[in-house]
């Protein structure tokens, strides 16, 4: 039996994600994320193919790392103007009864009381099916807008991320027992006031006191997703995450990536197969592998070397503007994301990477590889990928919208059901159930269990 390959669209609430200069292509709709159409056809089609889920990237900020400024983003459109995710999913989630959700929120700038409230309200909305990825933020431009003078320091952000997970757990696991809401029509009782508690937090960052307004949501704590890759960010990933997003351009990376975090797991208490692994992919596939390859040469044609430089100096924090083409690009450490740089320079020592070569690969498809052929050839890349890396499948990237995802479902999820490497139908239940098997809730030893009030 070949191993099952699940799949994500990875999306943003904006026209530029990841391939910018594309936008520019007459036939291409991304400009479209401004309409409600848009995201419920998209919402559609990844359902009819399958998708476990609409995984939405968020940032706060602008890149404004490149010389010093925000030009070369805005005139690129390169994440700038982008929109806020959490609001799409309803809508989405009105259209479909499958497909799941992952959205995107930062822990720099909420308080954990109101985004559990949101979290909550999203799960009911969508009958379980949403996944919160946790993200600690890299932008200096979005603490300053935001009323900081600069962010914290790298791994202090993921010091407090772990406390803010605590409140978290706190208010959707410890406030109200499992059979707290009666809804007795009869005598008038909603909800039982002796099985619903105050939840006291005094930390070094925060503090609550009081009950959880909300009542429980079908997963309770929603699906946890968690992407930092340095070393302090695997160790949050390893206490939190249930599906981790893995970015690395080689495959070679991609398997020590996906080592690294299995290890961590282990080392966490927890089993190494107990998170869903997830890489950043981009695919091209056409009817023909010319078709798909000519394809490719435009989307290249099209790039904006100047949209990726705006992106890539701002994931790694380093003005590119300084260096030269024929650069080669060395690990240093920097605040903003670290993961995003040591993916070009230390993760695959096989490869050195100049300037030029980063910035053309993050131009289609930002940190993760891309695969161009007809069905039977990005199959066999793909199924060779998870064997080789033991991932568990694709966040899949856009080049064209909504082409790219039409044609993966049209033309590579026949040829995965034909191989058995992909599934012929949804799994019932929440997308917690969907992904991992098992309860819809969280459960040891996932640190998060252990705050649910046993009912008494
Ligand atoms: C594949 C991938 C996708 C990511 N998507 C987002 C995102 O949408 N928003 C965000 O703020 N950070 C995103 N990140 C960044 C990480 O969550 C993290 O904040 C950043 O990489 C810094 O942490 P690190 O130094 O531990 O990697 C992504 C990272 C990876 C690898």
């Amino acid at each position: 039996m070949p191993r099952q390959i699940r799949f994500n669209a990875f999306m943003m609430n904006c026209a530029v994600h990841l391939a910018p200069g594309q936008w520019t292509a007459p036939q291409d709709q991304s400009v479209g994320y401004l309409d409600t159409a848009y995201w419920v056809e998209l919402a559609k089609l990844l359902e009819e193919g399958l998708f476990d889920g609409l995984f939405l990237g968020d940032v706060i900020g602008i890149y404004d790392v490149f010389d010093g400024n925000a030009r070369a983003a805005v005139r690129t459109a390169a994440q700038v103007p982008m929109n806020d995710p959490t609001v799409l999913v309803p809508l989405m989630a009105h259209a479909t009864k499958h497909l799941g959700f992952g959205v995107t929120v930062s822990v720099a700038y909420e308080a954990p009381y109101l985004l559990a409230r949101r979290f909550n309200t999203l799960d009911h909305l969508s009958g379980g099916r949403v996944a919160w990825n946790i993200v600690t933020s890299y932008l200096q431009s979005g603490a300053r807008s935001l009323g900081d003078t600069a962010l914290r320091a790298h791994d202090e952000r993921y010091d407090r991320a772990d406390e803010f997970l605590d409140v978290c757990y706190k208010l959707w696991e410890g406030s109200w027992e499992e059979d707290a809401v009666v809804r007795d029509r009869v005598n008038g009782v909603y909800a039982d006031p002796d099985r619903v508690h105050a939840v006291t937090h005094r930390g070094r960052y925060f503090e609550t006191d009081g009950v959880f307004q909300c009542e429980p949501s079908p997963q309770r704590t929603p699906l946890l997703f968690q992407a930092g890759g340095s070393e302090r960010g695997t160790r949050f990933a390893a206490q939190h995450a249930e599906c981790i997003f893995l970015g690395a351009p080689t495959r070679n990376g991609l398997r020590k990536a996906a080592q690294s975090v299995r290890t961590a797991l282990a080392e966490a208490g927890r089993a190494p197969d107990s998170a869903r692994l997830f890489a950043m992919l981009t695919v091209i596939v056409d009817e023909t592998a010319q078709q798909a390859q000519a394809r490719y040469a435009e989307y290249r044609e099209r790039a904006s070397y100047e949209g990726a430089l705006a992106l890539l100096s701002g994931w790694t924090g380093i003005d590119l503007s300084r260096y030269q083409p024929d650069d080669t690009l060395a690990y240093v450490d920097t605040d903003a994301g670290q993961s995003a740089l040591a993916s070009f320079s230390k993760l695959d020592p096989d490869k050195v990477w100049t300037v030029r070569d980063a910035v053309d690969f993050v131009s289609i498809g930002g940190r993760g590889a891309v695969v161009v052929g007809d069905a039977s050839q990005v199959a066999d890349e793909l199924q060779a990928i998870v064997e080789e890396t033991g991932i568990d499948g694709f966040n899949l990237t856009w080049v064209e919208s909504p082409r790219t995802f039409r044609d993966i479902v049209r033309y590579l999820v026949p040829e995965l059901q034909r191989r058995g490497a992909y599934k012929t139908h949804y799994e019932e239940g929440t997308l917690r159930e969907k992904l991992l098997g098992g309860d819809r809730y969280l459960s040891a030893p996932h640190i998060g269990a252990s705050y649910r009030r046993r009912s008494h």
